[in-house]
């Protein structure tokens, strides 16, 4: 049985006060009957992390480097990211694809960088609105998907995978349960003939996620929790939606 996982990303999002005030009506909700964490702008970790620690709840970053370490001005290393006690990396939101130009390969190496340090990596795969009325949904996620299991070979199981559909974030508008269902389902699949642990990997839904979704959405077979941006900033709907996981 794979236990549900919420995963709060704040995006570009927050300020010392406002954090400390989100994260302290997290924490006053507790317990949840789900795997809970928040994933902040990199500058607000150290903080996160002395808030959270203690709790069940866990936090990390937004992306991570390809790279160990070296000449890479701006980036932020994985190693870096476990000393500051992060359980999870978001890599390859559909932002970075589209407005850093992240491929599925520097996505990949950026997973394997992540696991390397015992971070584990949430990869995001997503369709846009012109593919999916192309009908190209299921391979631009399988050909997303299947360069991090190349590139993660045995290791492949130990991700988080987020099908985030790039037409439904911050938009309003949502994968219905069964849309997203289906997604899910090849992509459980697709882990499976790959690695043999697909029962094992969390697949979470991302894409306007809200308190009056969230059951929905997480009562489907294959979706094991949700990937939430806007919503995450409300301290009252991501309560909800997490009570919605548990
Ligand atoms: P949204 O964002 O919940 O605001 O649609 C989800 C995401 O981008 O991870």
């Amino acid at each position: 049985m794979r236990r549900k996982l919420v995963v709060g990303n704040w995006k570009m999002h927050g300020s010392r006060p406002a954090n400390a005030e989100l994260l302290s009506a997290l924490i006053a909700a507790r317990p949840y009957g789900a795997d809970v964490a928040v994933c902040v702008p990199y500058v607000f970790l150290t903080e996160t992390a002395a808030t959270l620690a203690g709790s069940e709840l866990r936090w990390g970053a937004q992306d991570v480097s390809a790279h160990e370490q070296g000449a890479y001005t701006g980036e932020v290393s994985a190693a870096m990211l476990a000393e500051c006690g992060c359980r999870y990396a978001i890599v390859g939101h559909s932002e970075r694809r589209a407005y850093h130009g992240e491929s599925d390969q520097l996505v990949a190496d950026k997973a394997r960088a992540a696991l390397a340090r015992g971070v584990t990596p949430i990869v995001c795969v997503g369709e846009t609105l012109a593919e999916r009325e192309a009908d190209q949904t299921e391979a631009v996620v399988k050909r997303q998907l299947s360069a991090v299991i190349h590139t993660l070979a045995h290791c492949a199981g130990e991700i988080v995978v987020a099908y985030e559909p790039v037409w439904a974030i911050g938009t309003g508008r949502t994968a219905t349960p069964q849309q997203a269902q289906q997604v899910h389902a090849v992509l459980r699949a697709q882990l499976q003939a790959a690695t043999g642990h697909g029962q094992r990997v969390r697949i979470l839904y991302g894409g306007s996620v809200k308190p009056d979704n969230a059951a929905e959405l997480f009562g489907q077979a294959d979706i094991d929790g949700g990937l939430v941006g806007g919503a995450s900033l409300k301290a009252a709907d991501f309560v909800a939606i997490c009570r919605a996981a548990g």
